[in-house]
This record gives C-alpha cells, structure tokens and sequence, in this order.
C-alpha cells in the first residue's frame, strides 16, 4: 500500500528539467522586457470575455441573476483574485523557468498524480476555451457578415439547445406577462433556425458552421508551424485597443446617467455572479508565465508583465461596462440577450441606431479573437503533447512531424474535438466550465507556493509572492469564492470530468508513464518470449 501511494507521488526531476532547458540546443533566447510581457498578456486576454459573456455577467441568464450597472465592481472583484493568482504563477515560473504549464511545474513538485489532476484539469482552460471563443467568434462573424447585408441561415448558425432555448424564454416571458413586442423576436429567431433547417430522419439539423470552420482553419495553420510572431501578436494588441477605445469614446456620448439606477438591481447576488462569468475575460494572464525562460531579468519582469497587462486590461473592460450598460437599459437588456447573446457590444450600437459602428465593433472582435483562439488551441496541444511525452496518454501524440516540426497528431486531434463541440455547444455552459477548472487550477497553482517553500526552502527563485503564506491564501479564498458563484450544473460538469480523469488515469496512465517503466524495467527475457 505504502509502495502504491509512493508511486502515485513519484516525481520527474527537478534537476534533470533545468538542466535539460539549459543545453545548447534547448537554451531559448533571453530577448523579452517587461513591455513585451504586457503587449503579449493583453494580446492572449482580450477576447470572447468582454466581447460576448459581459453580455450574460450583465443580464444573467435563466440560472443567475445578472450585475446590471455593478457589472464594473464585479469585473474588480474578478482583477483582484486573479492578481493573487499572478503573483502565485509568477514565482513557480521562476522557480521553474521553462516553457511549460502547471502541469509540468506540478509533476516535478508535488508528483505524478496531482500533475495528471492539473494536465486534465487544463484542458477545461484550454480546450473548453477554445470552444466559448470560437462561438464567440462565430456570432461576431455572422454579424459582420449580416452588416455587409450577408445573411447566413440561422440553422447554420447556433446549436439545436439554443435554439430550442428561444422557446422555452418566449415561455418564460408570456408567463411573466411580458408583452408580446418583446416576445415576438425571440420566438422569431427561435422558429427561423427550425424551420430553414434540412432535416434527417425527420430531425433538424442545427449547427454552428463558423465556429467549426475556424477552429478547423487555425488548427490547419498551427500543424504547419507558422508561429505567432510578435509583430503578429503586437498587431492583434492594436486592433483589440482600438476597437474597444472606439466602442468607449463613441458609445459614452450616448450614455443616459439613468441607465445606470438602480445601480445593483440584484444585489451582492448578482454582482457575485456576473464576476465568475467576467472571470472568463481575465484568462490568459497565467500564459505570461510560461515565458519566464526567454525573459531577461525575470524577476523584475515577470510580476510587471502580469500584473501589468492585468491592470490594463481591468481598466478597460471596467470603462466598457460602464458605457455597455449606460447604453443599454437593464430591463432591454434583460429581453434583448436572451436572442442576441453572443453579440452584445453590437448590440449596444445598433440600440443606439448606429449600425455602422456595429460593424466596425465586429470586425474588430472577429481579428480579436483570433489571437486568443490560436493560443488556447496551441496550448492545449501542448499540454496533450507533454503528457504524452510523460507516457500518461498514447506516444502518437508526442509524434512531430519530420516536416514541420509540430507535434501533428495532436494538434490535429485537439482541433477535430474542440470543432465538432463547439457546432453544438452554448457558449455559456462553456465559459461556466471553463471558468470552474480554470479556478481549480488556479486554487492548486497558489497552494503549491506555500508547500513549495516549505518542501525546498533553499531552492533559488528570482521572483517570490510577497507576504507568503497570506497572499497564496487569499488566491487560493478568491478562487474558491468565484466558484461557488457558479450554477449547480456546472459543478456536476467539473466533477464528472475529474472522475472520468481519474479513471483514465488508474486504468491507462499509472502503468504506461515512463517513470512507471524506469522503475520496473521490463526484464529482457520477457521482451523475448512475448
Ligand atoms: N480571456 C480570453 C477571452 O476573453 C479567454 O477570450
């Protein structure tokens, strides 16, 4: 038994992982500054958060109440856990400066089982993330498509629950009385995406074509290799600032003062739930952190990187509330998300009879989330890549291509599995889950400063959080606080997915990793007979 729970901890080697990034071959240039990290921080954050779920952290949805105006305090509540958070992954980044992930921080700290709890538990950061971008992207598309006076059908648009959604709102909202104006389009779209469907077997078939056609595209891009160059990523950053500095400076002429009473409709309740919705916005911060390696004096840099680009990009999705909801009041936006969701910033400038500036927001969020798009899909083949490295998945995914030098198969199959979800996801059960695991994640990450420090007090870090333990504590309270704010199911979801973890672990992973097989080396004569 002692043995058994020995090998569940058993850990990769510290040592042998620095030493290992530090040869020749594997040494990464030492060329990023600390403006770097922020163009690089607010280039991989900015993206389906503020674009498309600030709509439902406003509003709420049928399993929350929405923030209303207080959706500003909400989105600084949100800022100051994850810089708690920050802090946490900056120091591991410099106790452990290579180009990885939690997950391989964990396995040569705390061993093989909360390695492969973390590496699972990322995938809800990256791949279910890639599928709220990518829907997101696909309602900001279609809207730009429709200001161009392009109309794609509506079956090929949504997925089947969403739409049915519609019906059950219409409900909802002739139960409460609501007049039928307001009723009358949410059924409208409701019925449009039913009735033009083709059907099969008399089913319709309700998709989302373009989110299942850029996933497909950029996985496309990211096996041939091309990478992200930082003019690339200093382009998007351009672009995300402008569109949204024009949605502010447009948008706040607008603004009625009375838009914005009462100011918490729904009290703290509501306020709480629409920061673990704006969560979403924040995610990306912790990919600064695996830099560390390529950049020049870490230890100064890394903290102003990330609590830099924090810092911003709370500034700016706090001056969007502010003018989304002053723009458009609580009440329409109540009726008005329940058929236009993933759009909201559109749908402001249209309330405001300006239609052309909703092309421009459009266009905008579409170049935007591309950039986000690109980095949780490469991220998360990635992290696939490395565990199978690990042994703790099947070898083909560590395949590289001879040709492009990516790792193909799992690029590939990572961008198979997050299209055909996102053809039939909601996007807000997905930022809902992505946000839990996230959170996990981020609860693990703040714990593991203060068992480090006290495992390997001596080891050197350029960077520390200050005022440990109180600072990785007060992560790892946050964390926990914005995740009891989100729905029951979404809880059912997360724990349904570490048990399918740990079964894959117990019944694959714990005898295929190649620290099991450095420890119970096969014995020759065995090789032969079998
Ligand atoms: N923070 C990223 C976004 O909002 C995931 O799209």
């Amino acid at each position: 038994m002692k043995r058994f729970s020995r090998q569940l901890f058993r850990l990769k080697d510290l040592n042998m992982i620095l030493a290992e990034s530090h040869e020749p071959g594997h040494r990464l240039k030492k060329v990023l500054g600390p403006f770097e990290l922020i163009l690089l921080g607010i280039g991989v954050i900015i993206g389906a958060g503020i674009f498309a779920t600030v709509g439902t952290a406003a509003a709420g949805d049928a399993l929350r109440p929405g923030a209303g105006p207080a959706l500003i305090v909400s989105f600084a509540i949100t800022a100051v856990a994850c810089c708690f958070a920050a802090l946490c992954y900056a120091e591991f980044a410099s106790l452990v400066p290579i180009s990885g992930s939690a997950y391989t921080y964990s396995y040569a700290s705390f061993g093989e089982l909360i390695a492969w709890i973390i590496g699972w538990d990322l995938m809800l950061e990256y791949c279910v993330g890639s599928i709220a971008v990518a829907i997101s992207w696909s309602g900001y598309f279609t809207a730009l498509l429709h200001g161009f006076g392009i109309t794609l059908p509506p079956w090929a648009t949504i997925d089947y629950r969403s739409a049915m959604h519609g019906f059950h709102k219409a409900a909802g909202l002739l139960n409460s009385g609501t007049n039928f104006d307001k009723l009358q389009p949410v059924l409208q779209n409701a019925w449009n995406a039913v009735n033009s469907a083709p059907h099969i077997l008399g089913l319709p078939i309700i998709c989302n074509i373009p989110a299942c056609f850029i996933v497909l595209l950029l996985t496309a891009i990211l096996v041939t290799g091309i990478k992200q160059s930082s003019r690339f990523n200093v382009a998007m950053v351009i672009v995300k600032l402008v569109v949204l500095g024009f949605f502010v400076a447009l948008g706040s002429f607008y603004v009625k003062p009375q838009n914005w009473v009462p100011f918490a409709p729904n009290g703290f309740a509501g306020i709480k739930a629409g920061a673990a919705i704006a969560f979403f916005a924040y995610i990306g911060f912790d990919c600064v952190s695996t830099v560390a390696e390529e950049t020049r004096n870490p230890k100064r840099d890394m903290p102003i990187g990330i609590i830099g680009s924090l810092v911003i990009c709370t500034i700016i999705y706090m001056l969007v509330a502010a003018v989304f909801t002053g723009i458009v009041p609580f009440s329409l936006l109540k009726t008005s998300l329940a058929h236009e969701k993933a759009e909201p910033l559109t749908l402001a400038m249209q309330h405001i009879n300006l239609p052309w500036a909703g092309v421009i927001v459009a266009f905008g969020s579409i170049v935007a989330h591309i950039a986000v798009l690109l980095v949780l899909i490469l991220g998360q083949s990635r992290i696939f890549f490395s565990m199978a490295r690990d042994g703790l998945l099947p070898k083909v995914f560590a395949r590289v291509h001879e040709k492009f030098k990516t790792p193909h198969v799992t690029t590939i199959v990572v961008g198979i599995i997050i299209a055909s979800i996102a053809a039939f996801t909601n996007i807000d059960e997905m930022v809902d889950l992505t946000n839990i695991g996230t959170l996990f994640a981020f609860v693990l990450v703040c714990f593991g400063i203060i068992i480090l420090r006290i495992k390997e007090p001596l080891r050197q870090r350029t960077f520390k959080v200050p005022f440990n333990p109180v600072f990785p504590l007060l992560g790892v309270a946050s964390c926990i606080f914005l995740m009891t704010a989100l729905p029951g199911i979404t809880w059912i979801r997360f724990v349904i997915w570490l048990i399918l973890g740990l079964i894959i672990y117990f019944t694959y992973s714990f005898e295929h990793s190649l620290l099991h097989h450095k420890a119970h080396p096969v014995p020759l004569h065995s090789e032969h007979t079998h």
